[in-house]
């Protein structure tokens, strides 16, 4: 009985390798990019490009696992949900209104660590970021317009 059972899973998980994700990108206008629009310096793009691209834009890099169901689902539904909250490929499409109000919401989420996620600094070392960071990042963040804060 258990055999079957085993040989039942091993299938699915066999099964399931043929449903990969979509890893094509969007058409992207570089000229509408977040970077290329508000010029940081230099450690301020090496950190967004490292700990924030991946989910917030259509330059996501994918890992290798990503090939390899589940995991690959869960990654793309995290890239989805992203770039729906975020996207900073898309960002010269946003008004002015909703630019200020995710400017502020980038301050907070990285001042409360919510951003980058943890299952994400997890797997990628290069975008867990230092106290240093966090107030490097955050401090460029209100060079641009933002909403008061309270
Ligand atoms: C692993 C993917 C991932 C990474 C990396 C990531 N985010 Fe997110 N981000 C998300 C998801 C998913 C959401 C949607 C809300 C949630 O599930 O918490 C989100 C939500 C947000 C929001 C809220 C947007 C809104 O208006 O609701 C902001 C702001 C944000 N992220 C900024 C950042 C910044 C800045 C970085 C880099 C320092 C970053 N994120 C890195 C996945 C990611």
């Amino acid at each position: 009985m258990i055999k079957y059972i085993l040989y039942g899973l091993i299938a699915v998980v066999v099964i399931i390798q043929f449903f990969g994700i979509d890893k094509s990108a969007p058409d992207t206008n570089e000229a509408i990019d977040f970077v290329a629009l508000n010029h940081p310096p230099v450690e301020v793009e090496e950190i967004l490009r490292s700990a924030c691209y991946d989910c917030h834009s259509h330059k996501t890099v994918y890992p290798w696992y990503s090939n390899i169901q589940p995991v690959g689902w869960w990654l793309a539904d995290h890239v989805d949900h992203g770039r729906g909250h975020l996207n900073f490929s898309e960002w010269g499409t946003y008004e002015e209104k909703k630019q200020k109000h995710k400017v502020t919401e980038c301050m907070e989420e990285v001042e409360e660590g919510e951003m980058p996620l943890n299952s994400y600094t997890w797997v990628h070392g290069e975008a867990r970021l230092s106290a240093e960071q966090r107030e490097t990042l955050i401090a460029w963040f209100r060079t641009l317009p933002h909403e008061e804060e309270h």
